[in-house]
């Protein structure tokens, strides 16, 4: 089977009436009936009470990093008392090794032990590790509070704050234990990108690019125009960059929150990303990075069909190195060593792999049965 999906049956299916406009903050509004929330993005929104849309005297548990904790947790918590917020923060360990149940069990334990209630709001402030592995806990503490997401890398801002997936990694696959669990807000203050290292910033590009590649022609080509503006901060490209992904991504997640089929498309490069990373063991190759390697062996699964040119695919390949991101494969990992970790894939149909696969710039399918001597080929051409 072959599920198609294009920017054009996109603009068909999703209203255009997404976004308003709040002088230099925009807003975008993730309509999903009962669990719809506002997306707010723009500069300082760290300082701004109202995009919380927290009730006064609300009780929050922000749970953060190490490395996030010392730049932005002092100042949110400051805003939200002066607001009369009572808080409470957790610390857990940074990386994406860490994105385990133990992580899950000690915000669990942190609610507990604070005699949280249901009406508390746990806050996640940091990138898609913490927004993940937080969304997750608020899913299932006294079987669901309500959480908000404060991403502070541009993956997360992009990307993964935005359409409620939430999950941890187990040894045995990544992301394979978690929830649907839609935030009651996403709040994306741009300036936190400023202490961000340039190789995560990198590794963010890599989600953008995704988007342009599967539903957008023209943001893609903007990105071509727009890259350099990208890797240095220019707040207006930043701004419009991460307002247009999250723009997309809301319209995919309105058109099929729980991945029923459409909302696969977002994974383009995932299966082959996670191999990598489950490989090489989490954290060693960025989130990122392995989407990059494994959007351009995703590309080249589909010249094999016949679904796309070379020179798409040099044109990919060409804005992810101008980003900053790997555009080879692992050394280390020679293509037999990914198929059995990406059999575990969630997409996986009846032990059949699925992939999603660009078919032009602004397009992708969905394929089923792909044999794995195209995957072993696709991933040695890259
Ligand atoms: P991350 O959360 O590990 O953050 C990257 C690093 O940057 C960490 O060391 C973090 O502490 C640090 N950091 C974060 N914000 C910072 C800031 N403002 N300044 C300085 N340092 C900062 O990684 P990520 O790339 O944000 O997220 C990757 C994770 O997101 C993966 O686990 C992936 O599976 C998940 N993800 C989830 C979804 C989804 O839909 N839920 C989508 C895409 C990715
Ligand atoms: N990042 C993939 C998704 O949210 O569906």
């Amino acid at each position: 089977m072959i599920l198609s999906c294009t920017a054009t049956f996109l603009s068909i299916t999703c209203s255009n009436k997404l976004s308003k406009f709040t002088g230099a903050i925009m807003i975008l509004d993730v309509t999903l009936g009962e669990r719809n929330y506002p997306i707010s993005i723009g500069k300082g929104l760290l300082n701004q009470f109202n995009h919380f849309m927290l009730p006064p005297n609300s009780r929050v548990l922000i749970a953060t990093n190490t490395t996030i904790a010392p730049l932005y947790l002092t100042k949110l918590t400051t805003m939200l008392e002066a607001n009369g917020v009572k808080t409470d923060s957790i610390i857990v360990p940074d990386g994406e090794k860490y994105k385990t149940v133990e992580t899950w069990n000690t915000i669990l334990t942190a609610l507990l032990s604070g005699n949280h209630t249901r009406q508390t709001t746990l806050i996640a402030l940091g990138g898609g590790v913490i927004g993940d592995v937080v969304g997750f806990a608020a899913s299932a503490y006294q079987r669901g509070i309500k959480f908000i997401q404060v991403p502070t890398t541009l993956l997360a801002q992009v990307d993964s704050s935005v359409g409620g997936k939430t999950a941890i990694n187990h040894p045995l696959g990544k992301n394979m234990i978690g929830a649907f669990y839609q935030p009651q807000a996403v709040v994306i203050d741009i300036d936190c990108l400023k202490t961000l290292p340039a190789r995560e910033l990198s590794a963010g590009l890599a989600e953008v690019i995704k988007y342009g590649i599967i539903l957008d022609a023209e943001f893609f080509n903007w990105l071509e125009s727009h890259i350099d503006d990208l890797l240095r901060l220019d707040p207006e490209a930043v701004s419009y960059c991460i307002y247009h992904c999250c723009k997309l991504k809301a319209e995919v997640v309105i058109a099929d929150e729980t991945e029923q089929n459409l909302r696969a498309i977002l994974n383009l490069g995932h299966t082959y990303g996670h191999a990598i990373e489950a490989e090489l063991g989490y954290g060693n190759w960025l989130h990122g990075e392995a989407v990059s390697v494994g959007i351009l062996m995703a590309a080249q699964t589909a010249n094999l069909l016949g679904k796309m040119s070379l020179s798409d695919i040099d044109r990919i390949k060409n804005l992810l190195q101008r980003a900053g991101l790997p555009v080879t494969r692992p050394e280390t990992m020679p293509p037999a060593a990914y198929l059995p970790h990406m059999l575990r894939d969630k997409k996986v149909l009846s032990g059949q792999l699925r992939l999603v696969i660009p078919t032009k710039i602004g397009g992708a399918e969905i394929v089923d049965g792909i044999d794995s001597d195209t995957v072993l080929q696709s991933i040695a051409r890259v």
